[in-house]
């Protein structure tokens, strides 16, 4: 196990389980993330998604969910991720251990290959759970969203004593519709399961406040942690492969270098055709001039 950390951010390189064990206090979290490996094929870097049995993987799961229960404040807040076949069992353990307030689905479209045959799945099962349900941290304020009720007009509200326009903002409902991350978004980085930060946006909004403490024991890209600094709260990210560690260290500003080798985001096929045709015109550029007016 490795430790990084700079300015209120530390990255954890090492398996989930061991770092949430010897690593984290019990009770000093105020907001979980985890968004596991789902059990249903992926590639991490080389590291197979998929266990024996649904079973093991189950029984994988709740060991880090019982210690993510354990490492929350009396007032902390969980946001758990997993396959949709997985979610009910995930729904079931942490019923009995916390107060699931509410089951939200992650919606999104594709343009890629669909099922032809059956409903494909375009959505993602997020569960939010609270230690206490009478007291936890939640700031409607710093999410409202435009109310869409299909109405083309203004609503007037006529029983006021000064007929008032109807406040179209609203907290959003549990189903959000976010667009995955594509390899021409900005924030695009190289790993399989990279989550918006749309997404953890709101999260983070919602269920901190500046300064706490948001853990994150599967970090991938590091998503959680960059929103996490962006707006201005204390994070800690765990991540079993190195590849993503170095991803998180350049996303958090924790270091530039790492071995030897300058951390740069990977550029784009397309930058690259750019900007080698960049390179091309300052060639052009740098001859005498010979071009079509000197031949006038
Ligand atoms: C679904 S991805 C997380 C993606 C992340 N939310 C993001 O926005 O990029 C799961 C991550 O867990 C990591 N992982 C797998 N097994 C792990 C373990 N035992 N301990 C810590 N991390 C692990 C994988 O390498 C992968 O990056």
């Amino acid at each position: 196990m490795k430790l990084f950390e700079k300015n209120g951010h530390a990255i954890i390189w090492g398996d989930a389980i061991d770092a949430l064990t010897t690593q984290i206090p019990d009770r000093s979290i105020d907001l979980v993330f985890a968004d596991p490996p789902y059990n249903i094929g992926k590639n991490f870097n080389g590291r197979k998604d998929r266990w024996p049995s649904d079973e093991a993987y189950l029984s994988w799961s709740y060991q880090w969910l019982e210690l993510c229960v354990s490492k929350l404040k009396p007032n902390g807040s969980l946001y758990v991720m997993t396959a949709t076949q997985n979610m009910p069992f995930f729904d079931i353990f942490l019923r009995q251990r916390l107060n699931i307030l509410s089951r939200i689905v992650w919606a999104y479209d594709s343009s890629g290959v669909q099922a032809r045959n059956y409903f494909g799945s375009l959505y993602e099962p997020i569960l939010f759970c609270v230690k206490n349900k009478n007291n936890y941290t939640f700031n409607s304020d710093d999410i409202l969203v435009e109310a869409r009720t299909g109405a083309t007009r203004k609503l007037i509200d006529y029983r006021k004593p000064v007929p008032t326009m109807y406040n179209t903002k609203k907290v959003p409902g549990n189903v959000w519709h976010i667009p995955r991350v594509r390899y021409r978004m900005d924030e695009y980085e190289n790993h399989p399961t990279q989550k918006p930060t749309a997404l953890l946006d709101r999260i983070v909004r919602a269920s901190s406040k500046p300064g706490d403490i948001v853990l994150d024991p599967f970090s991938g890209t590091f998503t959680t942690s960059y929103v996490a600094q962006v707006l201005g709260r204390d994070s800690i990210g765990i991540e079993i492969e190195e590849e993503y560690i170095k991803i998180g260290l350049r996303r958090v500003n924790i270091q530039e270098i790492y071995n030897g080798e300058a951390l740069r985001r990977e550029p784009r096929t397309y930058e690259q055709q750019d900007s080698s045709a960049q390179q091309q015109l300052k060639i052009f550029e740098r001859r005498p001039q010979w071009n079509t007016t000197s031949h006038q």
